[in-house]
């Protein structure tokens, strides 16, 4: 039994450790190791985890990545002991999708209340964000939920039309939600110029940032940070522009979230 706790990687490493050497089952033993998001393990812990479980007897390790580069992340000396063999996945297509949706829809709804046009539509948009299967039946879970709202006999294309702005608008309060507080102010500050038709450089963004923190404003510095981090969660863009000659460059950043969607959510928190 694993206590709530969990284990620490030295308990770990003994438990199996005393398995083998007890040879508890009476007969030779196989372990197999499965990692999953196992470029998460190396960017953190680096290689030597697997460095242990190559050199260890009987062990055979299965490791899951959505990166198909991961292996750089491996030494040298680990990855000649690896002995490995790659199977690529590629992302599912409509038609893929499709076959996953209609097992799915067997179980979930009654017959006759899909129309024909509703798994086709989920699996065509679930392909362009890259064939995510979680998406499409994501997708789909929602189309139902909302024809179900609506008391409607059918679940039809609009309901799947509306169930893609539901997991959007999900999505952008979620994230929003989970900042920390003073990323909530920099998208507060940038909320506020956005509204003022301003263009938005670093410098006017910081600005108003100091206004609304007041005396617990970070550093310009870390500004920047924010503003990356803000970027790769899709709600904001930025985009260097050159003032001309001898002027430097300057960052605009660009709100790309719905700005009534994320004033409401800012100040519901
Ligand atoms: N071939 C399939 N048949 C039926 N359902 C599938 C299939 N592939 C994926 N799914 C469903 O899609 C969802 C996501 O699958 P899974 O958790 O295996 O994704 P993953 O490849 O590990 O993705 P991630 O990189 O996000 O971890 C699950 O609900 C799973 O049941
Ligand atoms: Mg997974």
């Amino acid at each position: 039994d694993v206590p709530n706790r969990g284990w620490t990687k030295g308990e770990i490493v003994n438990t199996f450790r005393d398995i083998f050497k007890t040879n508890a089952f009476g007969k030779k033993l196989i372990l197999i190791v499965i990692l999953d998001e196992i470029d998460i393990l190396l960017d953190k812990d680096g290689d030597g985890i697997l460095y242990t479980l190559t050199r260890t007897d009987n062990v055979s390790v299965l490791s899951i990545s959505n990166y198909l580069d991961f292996k750089n992340l491996i030494k040298s000396r680990v990855t000649s002991s690896l002995n490995d063999k790659e199977i690529v996945f590629p992302p599912y297509g409509a038609d893929q999708l499709s076959d996953i949706l209609s097992e799915r829809a067997e179980l979930a709804f009654s017959d006759g209340v899909l129309n024909d046009d509703v798994i086709p539509l989920c699996s065509a948009m679930a392909a362009k964000e890259e064939g995510d299967a979680r998406y499409a039946l994501d997708l789909l879970k929602n189309a139902g939920e909302l024809a179900f709202d609506e008391d409607s006999e059918k679940v039809t294309s609009e309901h799947v039309k509306m169930a893609k702005d539901r997991i959007e608008h999900n999505k952008v309060t979620e994230i929003i939600q989970t900042l920390p507080l003073q990323q909530q102010r920099v998208l507060e500050a940038i909320l506020n110029l956005t509204k003022q038709d301003e263009e938005i450089s670093s410098g006017k963004l910081y600005e108003e940032y100091k206004e609304l923190s007041k005396k617990d404003a970070v550093t310009y510095r870390r500004i920047f940070d924010f503003i990356n981090e803000l970027e790769l969660l899709g709600i904001i863009s930025t985009n260097t522009i050159s003032r001309g000659r001898g002027k430097g460059r300057t960052n605009i950043i660009k709100l790309q979230c719905n700005e009534n969607l994320l004033e409401a959510t800012l100040f519901s928190i």
